[in-house]
């Protein structure tokens, strides 16, 4: 069974400032601003100088709810960047460009978008655009780690055909996932209040000797996504992480290593949990015996012999009371049948299982295909989604289980 995206129910009537900085996806803003204005929200477009060299202004002011505004200083009223601040209920800017995130990370309001960024407490979505080598430049990437703390929330980009016949990361997301993704913010509101989740997010490194590890190439984003939109939604979050990542400043982090010190932090903590989610990558093996000096060349080619390592979620799903238990497969083959043997298995609430093989989707990047497994024998297939995206649909799924719970609680 394959679902749609869930609907924009939260968009009607909402103050959406639409901000369009210059890149030659601006024009792609205009379908995002007709959608958006289709869902029902108030659109009040913003262009920077730069975008008005791509599409002009007139364009948007057809299609939008007020006239497009292009200057801080020749607008309706006096102040606009203050006015638009405080009337946004969701700012929105696609694209959004390497400078515009540059500006925004570093507090600079000289144009209007930038200035309106700055003087608004509403939440914020940024749909970035740029060439592959600049969206993966270490400056960009401190930029986004760095608003992405700050609670800002991103969809795409995705990777694709960009300008000039290249491809990579760096496209803009389609117009329509920029509009679910515009709802969804708007719908978070505090939906997890005071629901205590506790996430693994990360591969574990066994150690051969003090420099040398057995592990794989899980870079934690999708545990991190999961971890800071809980967060975002009033949860109170606990990470439990092998990687560097910075996370949300309300997510309480717990740095591990090892399988054994990961089993260790998310089994001291299980009893204190309302959910976990195991999106860590553990290894299943690790070296029986770790050398305590480094392993000399000249001593020759090592053996190692190899044990198993402790299985949290089984150990989770054997002592479970009521909590929520939600694990990952990723897998290279009959991804469903490993799967549902792993809901079974573990005894899961649901498995978000993904083929680790495909192009776009698993470990490192920044997008994944799922299946969701739900113990009650539904099969939900995804599209390609940014991980942020299905972050927020699997917490979806987590709070609809919290609600049914919740008054057979009050019933006992
Ligand atoms: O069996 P497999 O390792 O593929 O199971 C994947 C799920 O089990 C993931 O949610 C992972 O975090 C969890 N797991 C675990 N402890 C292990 C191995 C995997 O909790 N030793």
């Amino acid at each position: 069974m394959t679902t749609a995206l869930p609907a924009r129910a939260t968009l009607p009537g909402r103050f959406v400032v639409l901000g369009v900085a210059g890149g030659i996806a601006a024009y792609k803003a205009v379908e995002v601003c007709r959608q958006l204005v289709e869902s029902g929200a108030h659109v009040a477009p913003v262009l920077t100088d730069a975008a008005q060299r791509f599409v002009g202004p007139l364009t948007f002011s057809a299609l939008a709810s007020e006239p497009a505004r292009v200057d801080l200083f020749d607008a309706p009223e006096p102040i606009p960047h203050t006015t638009l601040g405080r009337r946004a209920d969701l700012v929105v800017v696609a694209p959004a460009t390497a400078t515009l995130l540059a500006k925004y990370a570093a507090g600079i309001g000289d144009d209007l978008l930038s200035a309106t960024l700055l003087a608004t407490r509403a939440p914020v979505l940024l749909a970035p655009a740029m060439h592959t080598e600049m969206w993966e430049h270490p400056a960009v990437r401190a930029n986004v780690d760095e608003l992405t703390e700050r609670g800002v929330h991103f969809v795409g980009p995705t990777a694709g055909a960009l300008a000039g016949r290249d491809e990579g990361p760096g496209r803009l997301a389609d117009p329509d996932l920029i509009v679910d993704a515009a709802g969804r913010v708007l719908a978070e509101g505090h939906d997890l209040a005071g629901v205590r989740v506790l996430v693994t997010a990360g591969g574990t490194r066994e150690p051969i000797d003090p420099v040398r590890f057995v592990g794989n190439r899980s870079s934690g984003k999708m545990g991190h996504a999961v971890a800071d939109a809980a967060a975002r939604r009033g949860a109170q979050v606990t990470l439990v992480t092998t990687t560097a990542r910075p996370a949300a400043p309300a997510v309480a982090r717990v740095a591990v290593e090892t399988a054994e010190e990961m089993a260790d932090a998310v089994l001291d903590r299980f009893a204190d949990s309302d959910v976990v989610v195991m999106a860590a990558a553990v290894a299943d093996f690790r070296p029986k015996v770790a050398a305590t000096d480094k392993l000399k060349k000249h001593d020759g080619v090592p053996e190692l012999v190899l044990e198993a390592t402790p299985d949290i979620l089984a150990a989770l799903g054997q002592r479970r009371r009521d909590q929520i238990l939600v694990g990952f497969a990723a897998e290279t083959n009959e991804l469903h049948e490993h799967a549902a043997a792993k809901l079974a298995a573990k005894h899961l609430d649901f498995v978000v299982a993904n083929d680790v093989s495909e192009p776009d989707a698993g470990f490192e990047v920044d997008t994944n295909r799922a299946v969701l497994l739900d113990s009650d024998g539904s099969i939900e297939e995804l599209p390609l989604l940014p991980k942020t995206v299905l972050a927020g649909l699997v917490l979806d799924r987590i709070r609809d289980r919290l609600t049914e719970r919740r008054p057979q609680e009050r019933d006992q």
